[in-house]
């Protein structure tokens, strides 16, 4: 496990890189990741390279036994490039060419930004490829799922389509477009959605649309990774990404990559309702399971946040450290804080690292020398895995699907996903967030909430999952749309019908206002945003609605199905009812709980085959005191404990 920082030399005066260095080394910090931005410096002209400030920053921190994590600048090309070939500016969803002299604000199908990124990126691997300083490549920086709707983009998505359609009859089959005259005559008629609202648009267009943006960004990604792997087929190369407005299909994303690296910005506001509090650590669980292994968190909340929004609290006593160990109890073998110092120039001057503009060690400094101390006695934990009985489905095109046609009032794709696993969490148990096409067959219990767009292989392998004994959880709208993004002509859930043993004979979508649900226990949780009204052809009711015209009516079922069980969720409930129910769920698939958590204690187990560690992680402002099941050793204080008394956002590590 290491610690490192984002580090900007070309800000800064040469002669603070020393110093820098000095002081860094001093801390802690083992890693810099540089130069994502830093294009202008490296190639001041049209194909004359400038290297020897780059060397020097490398050799300089290498001295202090720190290493470097170089990107390709590809994310900023310089302005010289814009003047010379204007016609490489990213065009936006309005059909305007985006201003320059900002930031990713080019458009990365262009052939021209292709061959200028390449070349830089070439001339960046021959130089530095062997380079024992050089720990890892990060390819540009949070590739986005951009829509660009230049000339090139519009030609390159109608090829797109030929090549997935064939011809102009299976585009308009697969669209739908009689509906407003929308059929196509030539494929020069076909357009990308464009600044109207989504919900105006073809449905099916739309995510044929995300798919060819993603498809761009892989395609562009690979042009790069092909380029470093030309000379250099050792070094571990990644990319970095987020959630953000076009958020990109992290499967497509890191396809190639070696590894996943995410920029990780926790809520530094302590959300009011207690349930939130899981919510980052949802995101931590996704980033591990895009490629089922650990990751690195290549950005990290080091200050008040802004810039783009009005600026954020400063992070709360304790947040510094807890949220970088919590991103460790999750999977990241490594975690660089954005940033060392805060710029001083340019856009983003109000977005803080670690130390601001003054340069003065300050109260963020001090926690993070002691994260950096605390990391370096965890070296027992580098070869641990985290084994889960449990996953999470995660499908980045139902995500995009339910963006382009949000559903109701109050429902948000994610927030059902995180709702379960709030609720898993309160109970101490692993939770990997995996894609929908992965092998489950391992899993104790599978989560699947709202599979709105389907593929034939995703239903398989659910199907083959409960067929060989597994229980899975559906939630509501399940099984709408066919892979087009068209609804499907079926009664609910469609494909699913079987496995849940029950139909939907009709729905209720309530947004805000609010249902009364009652399980086979007698207990009452309030619901809101859909009601499903369920008809059970084989399956049993787990709780049904108690208010209104459906009172009495099945809302969750459970059916047998051949080994296995299938549950549906026909309704959106607060946290207790996913509590109680995933309380049940655990106890019939035999997955360990650990009782007595208090709420916004968060555990992970990381396990070496031999020993078990348990990670605490206290996500709230208050102190909290955690008994343990036998007496424990504390890895960060050294001693055995029978009890766990955490400040707010502290961690301890117990060996089981
Ligand atoms: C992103 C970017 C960084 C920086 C931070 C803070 O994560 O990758 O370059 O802009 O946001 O705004
Ligand atoms: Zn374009």
């Amino acid at each position: 496990m290491k610690i490192g920082v984002d580090y900007y030399p070309e800000q800064w005066d040469r002669d603070m890189w020393e110093k820098d260095a000095e002081t860094m080394a001093r801390t802690g910090v083992k890693l810099i990741r540089v130069a994502e931005f830093a294009w202008s410096k490296l190639e001041p002209r049209d194909g004359e390279f400038d290297f020897t400030w780059l060397d020097d920053v490398i050799r300089i921190f290498s001295r202090y036994a720190i290493g470097t994590v170089l990107c390709t600048p590809t994310n900023c090309p310089p302005l010289w490039l814009y003047e010379a070939h204007p016609e490489i500016v990213r065009v936006g969803i309005d059909g305007k060419r985006i201003q320059t002299g900002i930031r990713a604000h080019r458009c990365i199908n262009n052939p021209t930004l292709r061959f200028y990124a390449k070349r830089i990126t070439e001339q960046m691997i021959r130089h530095y490829s062997g380079n024992p300083a050089v720990a890892a490549w990060q390819i540009d920086n949070e590739l986005e799922a951009y829509s660009c709707t230049c000339d090139v983009c519009k030609a390159q998505f109608r090829d797109w389509l030929k090549d997935k359609y064939n011809d102009l009859d299976g585009v308009n089959k697969a669209f739908g477009t009689s509906v407003w005259s929308g059929e196509y005559s030539s494929f020069e008629q076909i357009m990308p959605p464009n600044a109207y609202p989504k919900a105006w648009q073809n449905p099916a267009l739309c995510l044929d649309w995300y798919r060819f943006c993603n498809d761009s960004v892989a395609g562009y990604l690979k042009d790069l990774m092909m380029t470093i792997r030309l000379e250099d087929t050792k070094i571990p190369v990644t990319t970095n990404t987020w959630f953000c407005e076009n958020t990109p299909d992290f499967y497509k994303l890191f396809d190639l990559m070696d590894f996943v690296s995410y920029d990780n910005y926790p809520p530094i506001r302590i959300p009011v309702d207690p349930n939130e509090y899981y919510s980052h650590a949802f995101h931590l669980d996704l980033m591990r399971g895009v490629k089922e292994k650990h990751f690195w968190v290549m950005e990290q909340l080091s200050g008040p946040t802004g810039c783009w929004m009005p600026m954020s609290p400063a992070p709360r006593p304790g947040q510094i450290k807890g949220y970088a160990l919590q991103a460790f109890a999750h999977g990241a073998d490594t975690v660089l804080h954005f940033r060392w110092r805060t710029a001083t120039t340019g856009a983003e001057m109000h977005w803080h690292g670690i130390l601001d503009h003054s340069n003065v060690p300050n109260r963020r400094f001090v926690e993070f020398s002691e994260l950096c101390k605390s990391v370096s006695q965890l070296s027992i934990l580098d070869n641990t895995e985290i084994i889960s009985d449990i996953a999470i489905l995660y499908s980045p095109e139902t995500d995009e699907a339910f963006k382009i046609q949000p559903q109701v009032e109050g429902f948000h794709y994610l927030e059902q996903l995180k709702a379960f696993h709030a609720a898993f969490t309160h109970y101490g148990a692993n939770i990997d967030v995996v894609s929908p096409d992965t092998d489950i067959s391992g899993y104790k219990l599978v989560i699947a909430p709202s599979l709105y767009v389907n593929r034939k292989s995703v239903t398989e392998n659910l199907y083959r999952y409960v067929i060989n004994g597994g229980t899975l959880v559906l939630t509501t709208r399940s099984g709408v749309k066919d892979e087009h993004n068209n609804c499907i002509m079926d009664t609910l859930p469609t494909v699913f019908k079987e496995l849940i043993g029950a139909e939907i004979t009709e729905y209720d979508p309530i947004g805000n206002d609010m249902q009364v649900i009652r399980d086979f226990a007698g207990n009452e949780f309030r619901c809101s945003q859909w009601c499903d009204l369920l008809q059970p052809t084989t399956a049993k009711a787990y709780a049904e609605y108690n208010e209104g015209y459906y009172r009495c009516i099945p809302a969750v079922t459970m059916n047998r199905y051949c080994n296995g069980v299938a549950y549906y969720v026909g309704t959106v409930c607060k946290s207790d009812f996913y509590e109680s129910f995933a309380s049940n769920l655990m106890m019939q698939t035999g997955v360990p709980k650990l009782k007595g958590l208090p709420h916004g204690i968060e555990v992970t187990t990381r396990t070496n085959g031999r020993d078990e560690y348990i990670c605490f992680f206290n996500n709230t402002d208050k102190p909290k005191t955690i008994p343990l099941p036998k007496p424990m050793y504390s890895m960060i204080s050294s001693m055995g404990k029978d009890k766990l008394e955490l400040q707010p956002f502290e961690m301890d590590i117990v060996r089981k």
